[in-house]
């Protein structure tokens, strides 16, 4: 398909987490397609990597910007850097975990787990989304997807307490996001939940080695 007739050709969109993974498929995919993309997380050497690969690949433009998502004054300022005039696509992507076991003989350390990763996974999309409303309220057809996990649902036995807690808030959030905005009469952003499986990423597979996840249920493809 040509550029001119794809989706995204000329498309204002944020994508946080690209600078491996799924993320940095999502960014290659939409700069096939000719949009205009920021890309934000912490390691700006990664970045500046695949923004010069999304312009070899077609990208109208591929802006880094560095950010904290646990830091709320970051993913204001990185909205604020970002489009101004509006954005079209909204892509929250970015997400870590520890994959460990809960220590019923450490209280403290199941708290602050649970709080941190509830800092940059959960209170991140929030805070980005919030920010991001009065660009994309005013921009028909724009949309905003937040990743979510099928540990959201089925919490992974060894070791994804704290992840799956934090997917799950995303999950009521979003939804919750969604039928505010039909409430308040706004036809955009829609908004869309992703519940992936396991993929095969660079970091997942070091993961997958010390789990208990059979790994048929993994996907082939890589996105390394
Ligand atoms: N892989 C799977 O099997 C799987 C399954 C279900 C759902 N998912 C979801 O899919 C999404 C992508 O997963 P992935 O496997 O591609 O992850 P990944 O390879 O570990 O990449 C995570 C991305 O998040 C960014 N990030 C982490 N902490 C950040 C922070 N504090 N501030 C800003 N950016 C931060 C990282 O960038 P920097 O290091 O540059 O900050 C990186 O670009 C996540 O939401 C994940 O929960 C993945």
């Amino acid at each position: 398909m040509s550029a001119c007739l794809s989706e995204f050709n000329g498309k204002r969109i944020i994508i946080t987490g690209p600078s491996k993974g799924i993320g940095k498929k999502m960014a290659h995919t939409c700069a096939k397609q000719g949009a205009h993309l920021i890309l934000a997380s912490r390691d700006v050497d990664r970045l500046s990597k695949v923004s010069e690969e999304c312009i070899r690949l077609g990208a109208a433009s591929a802006r880094v910007i560095a950010f904290d998502a646990s830091v709320t004054d970051d993913c204001e300022r990185l909205v604020e850097e970002a489009f101004p005039d509006g954005i079209d696509l909204l892509i929250l992507n970015h997400a870590w975990s520890l994959w460990q076991h809960m220590d019923f003989g450490n209280p403290r350390a199941n708290v602050d787990l649970v709080k941190a990763l509830a800092a940059t996974n959960y209170f991140g999309y929030v805070a980005i989304a919030q920010f991001a409303l009065p660009r994309m309220t005013n921009v028909p057809g724009s949309k905003l997807l937040a990743v979510s996990s099928a540990a959201s649902f089925v919490p992974i036995p060894s070791k994804t307490h704290a992840y799956s807690a934090s997917k799950g808030a995303i999950n009521n959030y979003f939804t919750a996001l969604r039928s505010q905005l039909r409430i308040a009469g706004y036809r955009s952003p829609s908004v869309t939940l992703a519940f992936l499986g396991a993929i095969n990423t660079e970091d997942f597979s070091v993961v997958v080695k010390d789990s208990l996840i059979n790994k048929s249920t993994v996907s082939a493809e890589s996105t390394g």
